[in-house]
């Protein structure tokens, strides 16, 4: 038997052949003496046309399938080139691997994403998914390429940790605890600090603390794997658990961080138009018009850069009426990123040199000792999907920053070290692998990206 893939990518090698498929019936139409079965067999996103007519000796049995049977097809594979499709089966024989059951929920008419992803076990099949999906397992390996073509080393960071690297408290509790026998401390109240085999633990918000030990020790390294943030947010671009990529660069500053941001997202955007045009014709076609004509153009050209103190002045000369208010000092709010990234630009942006209060501990303080050197990327349709910076390598004020923010130098004792043994400048980002796909494939909610979602009110599958 051949694979469907295989056929599409090398059809001249099998026009006039005897071919076996097998696969699962997407749709299905019949007359009295022939009938159409669209059938996709999991290799490719497309599906692959058989014909069938009332020779075979099931044809009644066949004409009558319920969408979503297994089947097995033998027969000649002839081209139409007349026809919507390229080539279609002629089956000699049908053979019915598994029969579906009639009350197959994925029926022919278009079904809402909300009604899918009550059915996330099952919306795979559905060509929107299949697209997603497909894509997204592509961007993991354009990644790991990217990164290992450098000489990058992937580094596997701890998902259980005691240390908070964002200083945010937005953490999942990881515990041990027996609930029927809690311990208790000399009040008689509960010891939840026992939580981890006597430890306070809990699930990873980002792997940059670990991953910065390897950059001093390897140079160049990525970590690219799960994160978990307990924030009860409830917006199309938050997930409780996503994946995120986040190299780590020794010997190198913001302005090579930036470089390596712009140079990752190209690469990875001509790579799934090369290895998945059909999809992202799909995605172009279906999902968001202009689609493919935004990612050439920004494949083609830079990505804008300016400061935060800048960005800040755009939106006050803007005269928007935004619903959170423009001030130095403030945080950007999505509002604000969307407008920048959009209206003003056009294309990806870098912001960059923040107020040093609304960021986290480890960036690099600025000479003007109010801002740090950290910079998000913002992008059209989704705002920030990448968030870094230079890092904080003088000890001394790392410590200053670490007691303003009111953190504890002894949960952070290991990284501090590294800044009195040979720790050399350094920088990194984060970008958030879900915002990445959507940006490549313009879905527009986080949980038609990630299979299994997790937000506060969706963690049933
Ligand atoms: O900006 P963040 O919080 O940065 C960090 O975690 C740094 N430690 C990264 C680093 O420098 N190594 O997160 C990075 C990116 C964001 O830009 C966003 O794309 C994504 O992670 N992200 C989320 N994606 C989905 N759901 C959430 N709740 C997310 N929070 C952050
Ligand atoms: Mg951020």
């Amino acid at each position: 038997s051949v694979l469907v893939k295989e056929i599409y990518r090398n059809t001249e090698k099998y026009i006039d052949e005897n071919v076996v498929v097998s696969g699962w019936v997407r749709t299905i139409r019949s007359s009295k003496s022939f009938g159409f079965i669209e059938l996709n067999d999991g290799s490719f996103f497309k599906n692959i046309q058989i014909v069938f007519e009332d020779n075979l000796d099931n044809f009644k049995e066949i004409s009558k399938l319920p969408i979503s049977t297994a089947i097995k097809v033998e027969g000649l594979l002839v081209a139409t080139p007349n026809n919507k499709q390229p080539f279609e089966i002629k089956a000699k024989s049908i053979t019915i691997e598994a029969e579906s059951d009639k009350d197959y929920p994925l029926q022919k008419k278009r079904h809402t994403f909300e009604y899918l992803r009550t059915i996330a076990h099952l919306r795979p099949r559905s060509n929107t998914f299949s697209a997603v999906f497909r894509v997204r397992s592509l961007v993991a390996y354009a990644i790991h390429k990217f990164f290992q073509e450098r000489g990058f080393v992937y580094v596997h960071t701890p998902i259980i940790t005691g240390s908070d690297c964002e200083g945010a408290g937005e953490m999942f509790r990881v515990t041990t605890l027996d609930f029927d026998n809690l311990p208790l401390d000399e009040n008689g109240k509960v010891d939840f600090k026992k939580d981890f085999f006597g430890k306070e633990t809990n699930l990873t918000v980002s792997g940059q603390l670990n991953v910065e030990a390897y950059a001093l020790a390897f140079r160049n390294v990525y970590t690219f794997g799960p994160t978990f943030r307990a924030e009860n947010s409830n917006t199309a671009r938050h997930a409780a658990e996503f994946w995120m990529i986040e190299p780590e660069i020794a010997f190198a500053d913001l302005k090579d961080d930036m470089e390596l941001a712009e140079e990752m997202l190209k690469y990875i955007i001509n790579f799934v138009l090369e290895n998945a045009p059909e999809e992202m014709e799909f995605f172009n076609k279906f999902i968001d018009k202009g689609l493919l004509e935004r990612l050439n153009n920004i494949v083609n050209s830079d990505f804008e850069r300016i400061t935060y103190t800048e960005a800040i002045d755009i939106l006050k000369k803007s005269n928007k009426n935004f619903q959170y208010p423009v001030e130095w000092g403030n945080d950007l709010q999505t509002e604000h990123e969307r407008y920048i990234t959009e209206e003003v630009f056009n294309k990806p942006v870098f912001v960059t040199d923040y107020p040093k209060d609304i960021k986290a501990f480890y960036m690099r303080l600025n000479d003007d000792e109010k801002t740090v050197a950290a910079m998000d990327l913002l992008v059209p349709g989704v705002g920030e999907i990448i968030g870094g910076s230079q890092r904080e390598e003088r000890h001394d004020i790392l410590v200053n920053r670490m007691k303003e923010m009111g953190l504890k130098q002894e949960d952070y004792w290991w990284y501090l070290e590294l800044r009195r043994y040979g720790g050399v400048k350094h920088a990194g980002y984060g970008l958030g692998f879900e915002r990445a796909i959507m940006y490549l494939t313009g879905m527009t909610n986080i949980r038609d990206v990630i299979p299994y979602p997790r937000t506060p009110r969706t963690a049933e599958f």
